[in-house]
C-alpha cells in the first residue's frame, strides 16, 4: 500500500491511547504532533506541543496544514466520581472540543477531516440489549457527557471538514509508558487470584483490541468515503464472567475470587480508588455500520486478542 505523507495532529494524545495511535501512525511513516498539557512519558517520533485545554495558544499553528485531526482529550473516567470529578470528566472534553473548533476557525488551512473520540457508554446500561449505531442513547453521566461531547463536536467541526465519531468501547492494549488501560488493572487483580465474577457477572464488556483501534483511526483519517459516528468495538461482545475466564486463562490463573456487589462496591472505592459501577454494569454494542462498510477485524474474537496482548507463554 502507498502510504500517503501525512501530518496528523492527535490533540489529548499523551495518553493510552495517544501514544498507541502515534507509535502505529508514525511506524508507517506518517509525521505526528500530540497536543496536551504534560508531555508523553514515553519517548518516541513525534513533536509535542502544549496547550491547556480549553484557550487559544501557539498550539494552533499545529492545525494548519495538517493532514487530519483527532481529539482523544477527556480526564479519565476511572475515579470516584465525586462533583469535582464529574464536572472536569464534562468540562475537559467540551471545552477542549471548542477551543480545536476556534482554532480551526482562524487558521489559513485547515485538516479537511476530524476524527472525534467518544465513548460506547452513550448508549447506557442495558443488561442484555445488544446496542448499534441506531439504539437510543442511555441515560446517566457517561451517556450525558457523551452525548455534550458529540454535539459540541458538531458545532466546532468546519462546515466542510468530513467527521467521523467514533463511539469506542474497552480498549485493550500495551502499556507503553503512557498508561495501560482497565487491562492492566485487570491483569494484575487476575494474577492475584482476585480475576473472578463481579456480581452477576452478566454485564457485557465491549472490547476493541488496540491494533483494530488503531486501524479504525488509519481509516477514518483516509478514506473518504468514513463519515458520521461509529461504534469502535469488536464484533463479538461477551459478558464479564467470560471476559474474566478468558483473562485468567490467558494471565495462567486457574482460579479467579467471586465478589458479590456489596464487595466491589467496598472493594472499588477504598482499595481501587475507582468507581464501582464501571465494574458492576456494562453493556453490549456491536456496529452495524461498520460491518456494512466491509472493516474486517484482525482481532474479532476475545481470547486471541488477549494472547497477542498478554503474551502467554505455556
Ligand atoms: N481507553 C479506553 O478504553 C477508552 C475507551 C473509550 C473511550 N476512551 C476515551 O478516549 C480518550 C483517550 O483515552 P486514554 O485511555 O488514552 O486516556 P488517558 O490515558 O487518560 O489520556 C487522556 C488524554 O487527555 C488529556 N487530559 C486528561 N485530563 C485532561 C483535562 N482535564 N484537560 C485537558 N486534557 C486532559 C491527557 O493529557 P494531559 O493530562 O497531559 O493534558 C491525555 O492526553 C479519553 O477521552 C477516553 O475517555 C478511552
Amino acid at each position: 500500500m502507498v502510504i500517503p505523507s501525512a501530518r496528523i495532529v492527535i490533540a489529548g494524545g499523551s495518553g493510552f491511547l495517544g501514544v498507541s495511535l502515534a507509535e502505529y501512525l508514525s511506524a508507517s511513516g506518517r509525521e505526528v504532533v500530540l497536543i496536551s498539557r504534560s508531555a508523553p512519558k514515553p519517548v518516541g517520533d513525534w513533536k509535542h506541543v502544549v496547550w491547556d485545554g480549553r484557550t487559544l495558544g501557539d498550539w494552533r499553528h499545529e492545525l494548519h496544514g495538517a493532514t487530519g485531526l483527532v481529539n482523544l482529550t477527556g480526564r479519565s473516567v476511572n475515579c470516584i466520581k465525586t462533583p469535582d470529578h464529574r464536572d472536569e470528566i464534562l468540562r475537559s472534553r467540551v471545552e477542549s472540543t471548542r477551543v480545536l473548533g476556534r482554532a480551526l476557525r482562524i487558521v489559513d488551512s485547515p485538516p479537511p477531516v476530524w476524527v472525534q473520540m467518544s465513548t460506547a457508554h452513550i448508549y447506557g446500561d442495558p443488561p442484555e440489549l445488544v446496542c448499534s449505531e441506531d439504539s437510543p442513547f442511555g441515560h446517566g453521566l457517561a451517556p450525558d457527557v457523551g452525548r455534550a461531547w458529540e454535539e459540541e463536536f458538531r458545532e466546532s467541526a468546519l462546515p466542510n471538514q468530513r467527521r467521523v465519531i467514533l463511539r469506542t468501547g474497552f480498549v485493550l492494549g500495551r502499556n507503553r509508558g503512557a498508561g495501560g488501560g482497565a487491562l492492566s488493572t485487570l491483569k494484575r487483580l487476575t494474577q492475584f487470584g482476585l480475576g473472578g465474577t463481579v456480581g452477576s457477572g452478566t454485564q457485557g464488556m465491549s472490547w476493541i483490541h488496540e491494533r483494530d483501534m488503531n486501524r479504525l483511526f488509519e481509516r477514518a483519517l483516509f478514506d473518504p468515503n468514513m463519515l458520521g459516528p461509529y461504534i469502535s468495538s469488536a464484533p463479538h461482545p461477551v459478558s464479564q464472567k467470560d471476559f474474566m475466564r478468558e483473562l485468567r486463562r490467558a494471565v495462567g490463573m486457574p482460579m479467579g475470587l467471586p465478589a458479590f456487589a456489596w464487595m466491589v462496591r467496598f472493594g472499588a472505592k477504598w482499595l481501587l480508588n475507582t468507581d464501582p459501577e464501571l465494574i458492576l454494569y456494562g453493556r453490549y454494542v456491536v456496529s452495524k455500520r461498520l460491518k456494512d462498510f466491509g472493516f474486517v477485524f484482525q482481532f474479532p474474537e476475545l481470547r486471541p486478542a488477549l494472547e497477542d496482548l498478554l503474551e502467554r507463554r505455556t
